[in-house]
């Protein structure tokens, strides 16, 4: 069945009592009070929303987006195959909604218990005996000078891959950097969409989707393990390592429950900020904590905001990990849902669910697998993928196959992780790649950037840590982006 939603901005009292099942009675009032024009002008700045870059940008962007249309109304409109019967309603799902009780980690696993899924997998550390103390400040780029750091920087040095030398960029993004931006030998994501053969963008296989969550553990993943557990699906998990010592308990959930566990950096930062150094400090403590707390380490990682170039790409392979970006179809679409921003204010969840609908839309008509970004951090990101994009993936026909990305590359659950990856179907940071020499004219979808926004995701902004944006979040004073 289909079931219709509309989201009546204009009309939050209406919507806001009532659950899904009245959201169709709202449409016919909204549909009755707006005209398309207005439905369409409204859907816009939903863009711009995602691409705001700062506080005050934020607002002024949300202040457009509620900008009354004719009608005095303004609406977005989905479908939805099928929702969750116990979705929270969407009016719920709103920057500063209250908090719900968290499904905490359902199983402490006991130290030496070993996963049997993939052959060879060391057993299970005690996570839980692990001291914060002996791990680096949380969301802040790690100390290059750390005795830890300057090994990896020794390794990346003896891993016969040659780092390109080319400048670290400043915060501020595409605007900020225009000769970066459009040298198409440094092969910035950020700024034309630009990606080097090596890196994975898509699944392979049409119909197919390589289900991630970024950003996590945090306190609402055990909400969305429990979903995932219950729909029979694996997903791809890029770990923030400072989320990671936070959590250690989750993330043992995620991986004995057969996810695929991947990198997403110790600190959240704009990686092509970042000097030489610090991108070896943020990967190599993310990679340690994740091995401190599993017993395996990550063989991909996901650059936070897609913010990569030639230089962070060949830093990454010699440290034997394959960088995964989400799908981008054009100049102007990433497969982003923008659910990151609902929790700061910047989008609302129609806005979302009306994204969510372009990437399905889009992710239909396209002879290759996809990826989508969404994130596991917040209570309203969990709630959107676990109440509506997830039963409504599911239910659509033709179907989706759903799967890590590891597994929509045909590639074993085993070549995940440095320790039992044979390198045979994997062989990342083998020094046998060329990232390095990842040549100029690498980039298989670059186009010499234009210096201005890059659909819904060029948003960069001063730069911060994940920490402050969650504080920021939390009390309500709008958020970094992603
Ligand atoms: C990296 O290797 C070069 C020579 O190949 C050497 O001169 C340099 O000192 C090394 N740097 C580090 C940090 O090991
Ligand atoms: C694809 O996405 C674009 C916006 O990103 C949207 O305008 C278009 O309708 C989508 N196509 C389909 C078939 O949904
Ligand atoms: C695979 O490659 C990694 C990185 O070079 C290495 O540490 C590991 O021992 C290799 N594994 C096997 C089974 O050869
Ligand atoms: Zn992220």
């Amino acid at each position: 069945m289909k079931l219709a939603l509309v989201s009546a901005i204009a009309l939050p009292a209406l919507v806001s009592a009532h659950g899904v099942r009245d959201l169709h009675h709202a449409r016919q009032q909204a549909a009755a009070a707006s005209s398309p024009a207005a439905a369409s002008s409204s859907a816009a700045p939903a863009t711009s929303v995602a691409g705001a870059s700062s506080v005050a940008g934020a607002s002024s962007a949300a202040a457009a987006t509620t900008a009354p249309g004719p009608s005095g109304a303004v609406s977005l409109t989905f479908t939805l195959q099928s929702t969750n019967p116990s979705a929270i309603p969407l009016s719920q799902i709103v920057s500063g909604a209250s908090s719900q009780p968290t499904v905490a980690a359902t199983t402490t696993f006991a130290s030496g218990t070993t996963p049997t899924y993939i052959p060879n997998a060391p057993a299970l550390p005690n996570a839980l005996s692990l001291n914060p103390a002996n791990y680096p400040t949380l969301d802040k780029t790690p100390d290059v000078s750390s005795p830890q750091v300057q090994e990896w920087i020794k390794a990346v040095n003896a891993s016969g891959i040659t780092i390109p030398d080319i400048s670290p960029t400043v915060a501020g993004g595409c605007p900020a950097n225009p000769q970066a931006a459009a040298d198409s030998s440094r092969c910035w994501w950020t700024c034309g969409g630009c990606t080097d053969d090596d890196d994975v963008v898509q699944c392979p296989d049409k119909m197919t989707w390589g289900l991630t969550y970024d950003d996590g553990p945090a306190l609402y993943t055990g909400d969305l393990l429990a979903y995932l557990d219950s729909a029979d699906l694996k997903a791809t998990f890029f770990v923030v390592g400072s989320r990671a010592i936070s959590y250690p308990a989750l993330l043992q959930q995620e991986y004995m429950a057969q996810h695929q566990i991947a990198v997403h950096t110790w600190s959240h930062p704009q990686m092509t900020t970042l000097t030489n150094e610090e991108i070896i400090a943020e990967l190599g403590w993310s990679k340690k904590i994740i091995k401190d707390v599993l017993g395996v380490t990550p063989t991909f990682w996901r650059p936070p905001y897609g913010d990569v170039d030639n230089r962070v790409r060949a830093i990454a392979k010699a440290m034997g990990l394959q960088t995964s970006i989400w799908t981008r179809i054009s100049p102007t679409a990433t497969f982003d849902t923008g659910d990151f921003d609902i929790a700061g204010g910047l989008i609302t969840s129609a806005q979302v669910l009306n994204n969510w609908e372009n990437i399905i839309g889009n992710a239909t008509t396209i002879d290759h697998g996809f990826i989508v970004l969404e994130h596991d951090l917040f209570q309203q990101t969990v709630d959107i993928a676990t109440g509506y994009i997830l039963p409504d993936a599911l239910a659509h026909q033709p179907p989706f196959k759903i799967e890590p990305i590891i597994s929509c590359l045909g590639k074993p659950m085993q070549d995940a992780y440095i320790e039992t990856n044979d390198n045979t179907s994997n062989p990342i940071g083998t020094g046998s790649g060329s990232a390095a020499s990842a040549s100029a004219s690498g980039g298989n979808s670059g186009s010499a950037a234009s210096a201005g926004k890059n659909g819904a995701m060029s948003a960069f902004s001063a730069p911060g840590s994940l920490g402050a944006m969650a504080f920021a979040l939390v009390s309500g004073a709008g958020a970094l982006l992603l």
